[in-house]
């Protein structure tokens, strides 16, 4: 994780430094630093904590110049402190780095590096980057950075400064995200987009092995082995306040406020003119490639595991194809059985999700096909998957991911039916209803977001307690799933999911009165099933919430409160119903005074093992 800029021109680098990592303050904010060649020589400024205080320091004391690295750190090796924060300095304090991701040999580096007489101060693996560079600098920072990372193993995006050579920024990527930012007579450096994209729409996004050099009118591309290579320059349309709060208290509110449209940005061109087809012109998968698939395995972390859940349903649904689902972290360990005819799809708002990653990489060594659903484009996992569908929510800030989990859905929503179409599971009159009901989706949310202030009063009342309950069968477990993180992960309230028929096996023994259970009840086929387990916790006087299909009057008189969503087919369900559970972990974790954004403990993208 950690999130790393760099800058050379004549801004006031110290601010555009700053700005940058606010962008990235999402990727990690146990501390924050800058290192700026100033007329003192190489100054380093860094501090414990969020990036407001590193900020405030310096405004006491700037930091200027025309030349400089920045980080904010998400915490791998050694605590967060001051002296484990970013940039890391040699003992001649004239080599400075920040780093993103994980030396996995330091320690016999640093070995190796403490007999040859060097002191180390910090707990962390990047210091012993900026400790071997100056070890093997013969007055080419470039040449020593190459030689350097020859005997580093792991993830590693860096930033490099030394004050020998304070009109030379070098940048390195191998297995962590690193992008340089193209502008005139100023460069820039950046773990993603957001970072500098107020300063420059062109970028080159680098590869693993590869590096830049910048200086402030030039940007040289090159391989670790220092061949030179070139590249086509990305230019970025996103607009800048896409990436802003625009007017909401919290990004997690904005982007819960943005699905109706992510709903039908991801549609977008993917429904044919005469809405009677799904069209996915961006895959390569052929349509026999398709046809001699035997089983999936969708792979993926957290919440977009979750949105694989449902994913599963859906295709087993629309085309009786098998698909298991795997948390990416226990893929590659379990030896999975991956066939030729296997379909992987990995899930990952981010693309850069280490796991994910490794998995992708795994099924693709077995020679599997690989699919990637994913909201980055340019991501490492767009670029390595065979085939990438993306999703266009934009950017996603809010460590709680919201409209990327929704949107993952009606990517699977879309992926099912062109594959139910193409293995002629369905006929054109049923793909036409299905399309309908798809297409009402992002007005369904709309009508649901109007209801906000009913799951934050309910909200209100349940942030008083320490434990509660999510229930569901089939579909609606899935999404009792998702409910139950997003509820711990921003609300820090203790919550479980559990299938709704699976109670009786053992955690009846937690319901006790007054706990409050949201019963998720939107499959009609299941529906009387559900009811019963609804019955089984309110006789031991759970209070109960049931999300259930408008229509339904039944279940009103089984619980205590009910909320409601807009009709729709049984299989798409999962779009609407997680809507109000995201309201919920919302307002909950508003009234217990958190922050919403940023939650303890936690960064937007989990970039290490
Ligand atoms: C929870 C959340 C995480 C991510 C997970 C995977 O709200 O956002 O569980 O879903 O870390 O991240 P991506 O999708 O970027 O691979």
């Amino acid at each position: 994780m950690c999130g790393i800029v760099g800058y050379i021109g004549d801004r006031n680098t110290q601010s555009v430094l700053i700005e940058g990592l606010k962008k990235l303050e999402y990727r990690g904010y146990d501390s924050a630093g800058v290192a700026i060649y100033t007329e003192e020589g190489l100054e380093v400024k860094k501090a414990k904590g969020r990036l407001s205080i590193l900020e405030g320091e310096l405004s006491n004391r700037p930091l200027v110049g025309s030349i400089g690295i920045g980080h904010t750190r998400w915490a791998t090796h050694g605590e967060p402190s001051d002296v484990n924060s970013h940039p890391h300095i040699d003992n001649s304090s004239k080599f400075s780095v920040v780093h993103n991701g994980i030396i996995e040999n330091y320690i016999e580096l640093k070995e190796q590096l403490s007999a040859k007489g060097h002191r180390f101060v910090s707990e962390t693996d990047t210091e012993v980057i900026a400790h071997l560079i100056a070890d093997v600098y013969d007055g080419d920072i470039v040449k020593a950075v190459q030689t350097a990372v020859k005997s580093m193993r792991g993830a590693f995006a860096l930033g490099v400064l030394t004050e020998y050579e304070p009109d030379r920024l070098v940048a390195v990527r191998q297995a962590s995200p690193l992008i340089i930012g193209i502008g005139e007579n100023e460069n820039f450096i950046g773990s993603d987009i957001p970072a500098i994209l107020e300063y420059t729409r062109n970028v080159y996004i680098l590869n693993d092995g590869e590096m830049a050099l910048l200086t402030k009118d030039a940007i040289q591309l090159m391989t670790l082995e220092g061949n030179f290579i070139t590249k086509e320059v990305f230019r970025v349309d996103w607009d800048i306040v896409t990436a802003e709060k625009a007017g909401f208290d919290h990004f997690m509110l904005k982007e819960i406020y943005e699905q109706p449209k992510a709903y039908r940005d991801t549609m977008g061109s993917r429904i044919s003119e005469d809405a009677n087809e799904v069209v996915l012109p961006e895959l390569n998968l052929t349509a026999e490639q398709l046809m001699n698939v035997t089983n999936i395995h969708i792979v993926a972390c957290g919440t977009a595991y979750h949105a694989g859940l449902v994913g599963k349903h859906v295709i087993e649904k629309l085309t009786r194809i098998p698909v298991d689902v795997d948390v990416a972290s226990e893929y590659r360990y379990r030896a999975p059985i991956i066939l030729p005819s296997t379909l992987v799809i990995v899930v990952s708002q981010s693309g850069e999700t280490a796991d994910t990653l490794a998995a992708l990489r795994e099924a693709k060594r077995n020679g599997a096909h690989v699919l990637a659903i994913t909201n980055v484009v340019g991501s490492s996992v767009a670029r390595e998957a065979d085939d990438v569908i993306v999703t266009w929510a934009g950017p996603e800030i809010a460590v709680a991911s919201t409209k990327a989990y929704t949107s993952q859905l009606i990517a699977f929503f879309l992926f099912g039916v062109f594959y139910a179409q193409t293995l002629g599971k369905t006929d054109a009159t049923e793909v036409a209803t299905v399309i309908e009901d798809l297409q009402q989706l992002s007005s369904q949310v709309e009508q649901m977001l109007h209801q906000s202030a009913r799951i934050k009063t309910y909200a209100e009342e349940i942030s008083a307690h320490d434990h509660l309950f999510f229930i569901g069968r089939g579909l609606d477990y899935a999404v009792a799933l998702e409910g139950s993180l997003k509820l711990k992960e921003i609300s820090y309230i203790h919550s479980e999911a559990y299938p709704a028929g699976e109670l009786k096996h053992g955690t009846l023994a937690l319901i006790e009165p007054g706990i409050p259970v949201i019963a998720l009840a939107t499959q009609e086929e299941l529906l009387e099933k559900t009811i019963s387990n609804i019955k089984e916790v309110k006789a031991r006087g759970a209070k109960v919430l049931a999300i259930a299909m408008e229509g339904n009057a039944e279940i009103g008189k089984a619980v205590d409160e009910v909320f409601y969503i807009p009709r729709t087919r049984a299989v798409l369900s999962a779009a609407l119903s997680v809507i109000p559970l995201q309201l919920l972990a919302y307002y909950a974790s508003l009234a217990r005074g958190n922050d919403v954004d940023k939650p303890r403990n936690l960064a937007k993208s989990v970039t290490v093992e």
